[in-house]
């Protein structure tokens, strides 16, 4: 069974943890590795996987190299990486970096495949965009879709929409908690109690989500559907325009999709 060996040891490298025991790979096929701190420690404490105590045990065995730390951590890797990746497949999830970074990192690996999953992942429901830096083995595709479809839904894209897709999927979801956090605290404003305003918010949202997923209706459709005329969630539609909600959501996402291309560089 393939062994996988992860750098980085945070919420992104926890998450992909979880999700591929969750699918079955046993806890001694996984070794992990972080920094001078204590999540990798936390994380094989937690989950049951091996913690490894430098690069060479970390590779030791391992057919593919996961890269979970952040982008500012990569021009301090170790220089050993180079060969400790030979022949190795080497999938990262660090936002931002190309793959023609990558390579340099990692001149000697088999294969180098840039993805971007999001947290929803931990639990299954993830979607992970992912793009090779040159077309993939017939066995690195596989390894590469059970490696990141553990997460949830796996989604191949050419590398120049890698940034496009962190502001929609990768950073997605801390912009919907954002949504839902302000929704809750307004609800309080208006007179529920806090935990009123939990149930009742988080319950419209996860609906709202099914709705979205079980419907054959796109969201316009789905938002004329609650809208009637002069109504109150017209009323609503038409402050939220007023007060700029779309121009709020694109500079959000232009904003990711720029700080994604300037880790990148
Ligand atoms: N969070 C997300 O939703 C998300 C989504 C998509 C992609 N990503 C990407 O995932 C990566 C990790 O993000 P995160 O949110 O998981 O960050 P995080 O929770 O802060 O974790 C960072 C990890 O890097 C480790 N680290 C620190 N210095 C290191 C070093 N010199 N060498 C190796 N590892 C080192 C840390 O270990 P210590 O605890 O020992 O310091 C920690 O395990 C980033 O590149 C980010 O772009 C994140």
């Amino acid at each position: 069974m393939t062994h996988l060996a992860f750098l980085g040891a945070g919420r992104m490298a926890s998450a992909m943890v979880h999700g591929v025991i969750a699918r079955g790979i046993t806890t001694d096929h996984i070794a992990v590795l972080g920094g001078s701190g204590t999540s990798a420690p936390a994380l094989a404490a937690q989950s049951g996987v091996r913690l490894a105590s430098d690069p060479a045990s970390l590779l030791a065995g391992a057919e593919v190299f996961v890269l979970a730390c952040k982008p500012q951590h990569l021009p301090t890797l170790p220089a050993a990486l180079t060969e400790l990746t030979e022949g190795k497949l080497v999938v990262s999830v660090l936002a931002g970096v190309t793959n023609a970074r990558l390579r340099g990192v990692f001149p000697k690996a088999r294969a180098v495949v840039r993805s971007m999953p999001n947290t929803p992942g931990s639990i299954g429901a993830g979607v992970t965009p992912y793009s090779p830096a040159e077309p993939l083995s017939l066995g690195d595709a596989a390894l590469t879709e059970s490696l990141l479809g553990a997460l949830g839904k796996t989604f191949p894209v050419p590398e120049e929409k890698m940034d496009a897709v962190t502001a929609a999927a990768g950073s997605g979801p801390g912009f919907l908690f954002e949504i839902v956090e302000t929704m809750e605290r307004t609800a309080v404003e208006l007179g529920l109690t806090p935990e009123e305003a939990a149930v009742l918010v988080r319950e419209t949202f996860i609906g709202s989500a099914k709705l979205l997923e079980h419907s054959r209706r796109t969201p316009g459709e789905l938002r004329d559907a609650v809208t009637s005329p002069n109504g109150t969630t017209y009323a609503g539609l038409c402050a939220m325009r007023a007060n700029g909600m779309a121009g709020v959501l694109r500079a959000t996402m232009t904003a990711c999709r720029d700080r994604s291309r300037e880790l990148g560089r």
